[in-house]
């Protein structure tokens, strides 16, 4: 099977004009952004889990964050947060553009910084800023993930680094070192229920369950 039907490739979601046009500036400017089949599986979940408040760690100019929103249910938001200015400026203008404006909540600052600061539960985290701080996001955040609500995580498999054997080069080491720790960590966790999904650049999905200090 090669992957297309009448001509379309079967795996390349469809996408509309502005995210398209999003695609194409993240490629000019060398923004790293989700591959458009992450953002049709996000969508996919979000309206099969249809959860109330979404967390995003990692902006950028709002790609992922657009396909997200997309999907969420009427009485449902999402907070984003984003520590570059420019991207975080960006990220709003296409926002109101998409018309998610009132869904969307975008928070400016290091997600370290900021993650302590937001009150409430979050039933759906996807987390997509820097790698080597995953861990560090998961910490902050598990305590306000109910049981059921989902942590994802994009890039684990790090353009297929994270999977090699032998010598990974100085450059990549730590970051690739980071990422098999937060897999580690994941499925061993108590309270997470996880597996990898070799989707884009490697998703890790995990289900939060009862913790034994609940
Ligand atoms: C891979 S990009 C996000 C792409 C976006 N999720 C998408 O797919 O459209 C990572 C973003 O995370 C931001 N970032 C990195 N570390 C961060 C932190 N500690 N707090 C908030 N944002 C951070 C970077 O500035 C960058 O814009």
């Amino acid at each position: 099977m090669d992957g297309n039907l009448s001509g379309k490739s079967i795996f390349i979601p469809q996408r509309d004009a502005l995210l398209l046009a999003l695609e194409e500036r993240a490629g000019k400017d060398y923004i790293p952004i989700i591959k458009a089949e992450v953002g049709q599986f996000l969508q996919l979940l979000i309206r099969a889990v249809k959860p109330r408040r979404i967390l995003e760690i990692g902006t950028a100019i709002g790609y992922s964050t657009i396909w997200m929103a997309r999907a969420l249910a009427e009485e449902a938001e999402l907070v984003t947060i984003e520590k570059d200015e420019d991207m975080y400026l960006a990220a709003r203008e296409n926002f109101q553009v998409a018309g998610l404006g009132e869904k969307i909540r975008p928070k400016f600052g290091d997600a370290l910084e900021v993650l302590p600061l937001l009150g409430g539960e979050f039933d759906f985290v996807f987390i997509d800023a820097a790698k080597g701080q995953y861990l560090n996001y998961l910490e902050l955040v598990l305590d306000q993930v109910p049981g059921g609500g989902l942590i994802i995580a994009d890039n684990v498999l790090y353009r297929g680094y994270v999977r090699k054997s032998g010598r990974i080069a100085h450059k990549r080491r730590t970051m690739v070192r980071a990422l098999q720790e937060y897999i580690e960590v994941i499925q061993e966790h108590p309270c997470l229920d996880s597996m990898i999904l070799p989707l884009g650049d490697g998703l890790a999905l995990s289900v939060k369950k009862s913790c034994p200090e609940d």
